[in-house]
């Protein structure tokens, strides 16, 4: 599906809605340029899993880990310009195989062989400086809710 949003306000919001229909074991690979809005995104999602934490770019500590409802766990990587993922290709296997987290990768190509088939990919373009594009691919089940 595509969806378009006119700010970063709506892109946020858009987030929520995703976040609140996530059940646990999901893989979101969020693509496309710098600032094409792909944490912002990350922190729309985690407050629609009522994420207490301000969410922040994990650039440089590569992952970061927030609690979420219900018991699950919200799991954010970012692998910019990471040319060997090392350990961190454990620690996502881990968190991609476990049912009680969320994960989400920014820059995702270097880790991209060991990523689920059935993952939901959202593609972000930025026609303008405030509007985003955003194509999304998974379940049809959770496709069809958005
Ligand atoms: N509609 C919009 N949706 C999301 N962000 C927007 C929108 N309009 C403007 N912005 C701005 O675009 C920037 C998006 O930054 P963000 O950190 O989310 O990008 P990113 O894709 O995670 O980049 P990076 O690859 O560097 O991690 C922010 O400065 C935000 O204010
Ligand atoms: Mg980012």
């Amino acid at each position: 599906m595509i969806k378009e949003v006119n700010s970063e306000f709506e892109m946020r919001a858009f987030g929520e809605k995703l976040g609140r229909l996530l059940k646990g074991g999901e893989v979101l690979e969020l693509i496309g340029d710098v600032g094409a809005g792909k944490t912002t995104l990350t922190k729309g999602i985690a407050r629609g899993l009522d994420v207490d934490e301000d969410v922040q770019s994990p650039s440089f500590t590569i992952s970061r880990v927030y609690s979420a409802r219900g018991g699950l766990s919200l799991a954010h990587y970012d692998f910019y310009r990471l040319n060997d993922a090392g350990i961190m290709a454990n620690e996502l296997h881990e968190t991609i195989h476990d049912p009680s987290s969320i994960t989400i990768i920014e820059w995702a190509a270097v880790v991209e062989g060991i990523l689920p088939p059935e993952r939901i990919r959202i593609i972000i373009t930025a026609p303008s400086s405030t509007a985003r594009r955003l194509e999304i691919t998974g379940p049809e089940e959770l496709i069809s809710q958005l």
